[in-house]
């Protein structure tokens, strides 16, 4: 049987648990964080997996969904870091769409899709299209039951009318910011509550503790942070144990393009039980193979929208890259698949990442997309990608804190 064959993709397809522990034992220290301190919790042993698994994710069963045509989609979800929670594997989200690039409409038709095809949790952010894309998120969500959804939010980037405390991580900031996104999200708690950046003005103390208000307050499930370094994660995460909360998530831009997070905070999150949520996985769009060397950018995609996707896009859009996407369109037809769904699959077979977040502008996007969850690249073909896309891929880990705000935008 050819590794790419159908059949194979066919096997690759099947419950991924013992590949994934096998390497997650691999890479995974055992050795105390901070010596003298039970951080994280020890483990029960006989009860309880941790630590043997953390750092990687778990599989945590597949969810099959009946759509009114008798399809079935099986959607693939994981356990977020050391933690109870299961996500879907392909998690939905709406930066510069919702209230932005795609009118209303379709995006609830997007959202109702999403929800069709199994996927079960939802990023947005305050700051998305200044707060609108909680507000079509919360609509679009409504009627269905909460319990079976994982929807995950953020705070840091300037709201409203910017005043000097409308940005940050201030206590007095998070706690104006969660009651918002809730009242916009229709729901009386978040999942994950997400610092959407490091906030060098404000004390770490003060952020998590008022991060654990909200936590124990109801409000938010878990924290998660999101571009942050090793060192801000790992200090992160021993204060929020200490506070007794829960900081199990990283979201990171990750890709085969982007991976940057590689070298440092992979191992890191490894150590600590957190688990990568990452963005981006299609580069915005550009390994989905649509975007031509030396043409024009396809009418109503991202890198023709005014409203700041074209902007967002622009650091991607050189012939050089391009061409070398362009390389990867015989991988993904081996393996059965579409460029996207390869871009997709291939951030999930890190064992550290739990989620792919994905944007989508309508409906038939992301039925493709889902096409990833459960999706095996066999390591030859890892390795071909690798020398595919050669030296346009970003690896340096000094590019987390030097893309970071270096001080509060606002
Ligand atoms: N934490 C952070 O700082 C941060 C930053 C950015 C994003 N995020 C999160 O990550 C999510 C995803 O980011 P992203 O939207 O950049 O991710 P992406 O999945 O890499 O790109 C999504 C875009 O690609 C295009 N696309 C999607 N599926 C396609 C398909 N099958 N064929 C052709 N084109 C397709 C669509 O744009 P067009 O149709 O317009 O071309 C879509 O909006 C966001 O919604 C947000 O939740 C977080």
């Amino acid at each position: 049987m050819r590794s790419g064959s159908p059949d194979a993709l066919r096997l690759q397809r099947q419950r991924k648990a013992g590949t994934a522990a096998d390497r997650v034992t691999e890479t995974h220290s055992t050795a105390p964080i901070h010596p003298g301190r039970p951080h994280p919790p020890p483990a029960t042993p006989g009860l309880n997996q941790w630590p043997s698994t953390a750092g990687g994710w778990r599989p945590a069963g597949t969810v099959t969904t009946l759509r009114g045509n008798d399809e079935r989609t099986d959607m693939e979800h994981r356990y977020l870091g050391n933690s109870g929670l299961k996500i879907s594997e392909i998690i939905y989200g709406n930066w510069l769409t919702h209230g932005s690039q795609v009118e209303d409409d379709l995006a609830t038709k997007c959202v109702h899709a999403a929800l069709e095809e199994g996927i079960t949790t939802f990023d947005t952010a305050d700051v998305y299209a200044n707060t609108a894309a909680e507000t079509v998120l919360g609509k679009a969500l409504k009627g269905q039951r909460r319990e079976s959804l994982e929807i995950l939010t953020k705070v840091y980037w300037p709201t409203g009318p910017q005043g000097p405390n409308d940005c940050g991580l201030s206590r007095k900031h998070i706690m104006e910011s969660i009651n918002g996104s809730l009242k916009r999200l229709r729901t009386d708690y978040v999942d994950v509550y997400q610092a959407h950046r490091y906030d060098t003005e404000t004390p770490l103390w003060e952020t998590m503790l008022a991060f654990a208000d909200v936590v124990h307050s109801g409000k938010a499930l878990y924290i998660g942070v999101s571009e942050w370094t090793a060192d801000q994660l790992r200090e992160g995460h021993r204060l929020a144990t200490e506070m007794g909360i829960q900081l199990i998530s990283s979201q990171p831009q990750y890709s085969a393009l982007w991976r940057v997070i590689e070298a440092e905070v992979i191992p890191t999150s490894q150590q600590l039980g957190v688990s990568q949520i990452v963005w981006s996985p299609m580069a915005q769009g550009v390994l989905t193979g649509k975007y031509l060397p030396g043409q024009p950018a396809p009418k109503g995609s991202r890198a023709t929208d005014t409203k700041g996707g074209a902007q967002m896009i622009k650091r991607w859009m050189r012939d050089d890259l391009l061409e070398r996407v362009q390389g990867l369109r015989p991988i993904a037809e081996d393996l059965g698949l579409t460029m996207g769904q390869l871009a997709i699959a291939w951030v999930l077979q890190h064992p550290n990442v739990a989620g792919a977040i994905v944007g989508a502008t309508r409906p038939a996007q992301i039925k493709e997309n889902v096409g990833a969850t459960g999706v095996r690249i066999p390591a030859e073909l890892m390795q071909r990608i690798d020398e595919v896309l050669g030296d346009v891929v970003e690896r340096d880990p000094r590019k987390t804190w030097e893309n970071a705000p270096q001080q509060r935008p606002c």
